[in-house]
């Protein structure tokens, strides 16, 4: 089997497709050039559009059997470039392109996450330029509060506002500058730890404890944040799958927890990219549960033969191929004729 692999690989996942015995290529989303024809018979493509090449490589999906996404930064155009392969190219991804695009925004995540009926920090964003008071004391439990911009990650654009000058004065200036921010009920715990679940297929396969490090709230790894692996109750896992639901990423996602002082759970973030260090903390490779997944969903395109590089103007793929490819075998027809009885209209490409 060949994954193509979109955004970066990382040391366990190409270690999981090894030993899965899969072959695969890797391909940025801005390495990628998508195509959309204007066939109603469906023939979209998309090229390996390098800079450093003459011309554009047209990759087809036939030759792979699902795409596993990491998409680190530049979400918005990893999501689209996703989409195309998914949904207009036909092959099996790992993850929703939506769900990449929710993830990237922590108020969208809040409000999926919400509409699910999953718990979050208490959470306010829109127009309290003139309210701040009122925000803080009334909606949040008053200080500390946490403020976060909406699109950051690894910690950064998250911040807490411990004294009344300096959330009046730190709102005030991210207000002027129309900074797109959210602020969020402080949740306490016993210290300053947070819960990183790893989802895939529907089921929490690792999970971690990550706790702050000193003079720092914020317990991402990235800041300097230090991990243990942990077992996770039933009730927990099972929260950590709703929300990987909730953001349609059950497939695969890092799902972050926060637990206050009587133990009652809150979903602070979901991750479309969690980073690769949980497989040191933990000691297992999720990649392999990842792989497996994708293995088992992902299967090649019927349709071997190469089809015709037709510019499609009218006649359909499958009408070319049946007609002027020497090596249409009984089993294309036969899977044509099936396809045709399905009324199946966009053929593998
Ligand atoms: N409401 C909160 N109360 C207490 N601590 C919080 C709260 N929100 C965030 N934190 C702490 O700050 C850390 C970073 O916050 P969050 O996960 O929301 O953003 P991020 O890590 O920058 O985003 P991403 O996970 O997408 O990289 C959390 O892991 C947690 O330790
Ligand atoms: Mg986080």
């Amino acid at each position: 089997m060949k994954a193509l692999i979109l955004g970066t690989l990382g040391k366990p996942l190409e270690e999981a497709l090894k030993l899965s015995g899969v072959s695969y290529e890797v391909y940025t989303p801005e390495q990628l050039m998508i195509y959309v024809s204007e066939s109603t018979s469906g023939y979209d493509r998309f090229f390996d559009a390098r800079p450093e090449l003459t011309e554009p490589v047209r990759l087809k999906a036939k030759d792979f059997d699902f795409v596993i996404s990491r998409i680190g930064s530049g979400a918005e155009k990893g999501a689209t470039i996703l989409e195309h392969l998914t949904e207009n190219m036909g092959l099996f991804g790992s993850q929703n392109a939506d769900g990449i695009r929710i993830c990237s925004n922590k108020l969208r995540t809040h409000l999926k996450l919400s509409q699910k009926g999953i718990r979050t920090p208490p959470t306010v964003w829109g127009n309290r330029i003139a309210h701040t008071g009122f925000v803080l004391k009334k909606l949040l439990d008053g200080l500390p509060a946490v403020g976060k911009t909406s699109l950051g990650s690894q910690g950064e654009g998250v911040f807490i506002l411990e004294s009344p000058l300096a959330a009046n004065t730190t709102l005030q200036t991210l207000y002027k500058f129309d900074a797109d921010i959210l602020l969020q009920k402080f949740i306490k715990g016993v210290g300053f730890q947070d819960i990183r679940a790893i989802v895939v297929n529907g089921k929490v396969v690792s999970a971690m404890e990550r706790s702050a490090p000193t003079g720092d709230f914020r317990a991402n790894l990235s800041q300097g944040g230090s991990g243990r692996k942990i077992d996770l109750s039933t009730d927990d896992k099972a929260l950590a799958v709703s929300a990987a639901d909730a953001v349609g990423l059950s497939g695969f996602c890092g799902v972050d927890l926060l637990k206050d002082k009587d133990g009652k759970t809150y979903v602070v973030e979901t991750n479309s990219n969690p980073g690769d260090l949980i497989c040191t903390i933990t000691g297992y490779n999720h990649f392999l549960a990842l792989v497996e997944f994708c293995k088992s969903k992902g299967k090649k395109l019927e349709q071997k033969q190469e089809l015709p590089n037709s510019q499609d103007k009218g006649v359909s793929v499958n009408t070319l191929a049946r007609n002027s490819n020497p090596f249409w075998s009984e089993a294309d027809e036969f899977i044509y004729q099936e396809k045709q009885k399905l009324n199946l209209s966009r053929m593998p490409r």
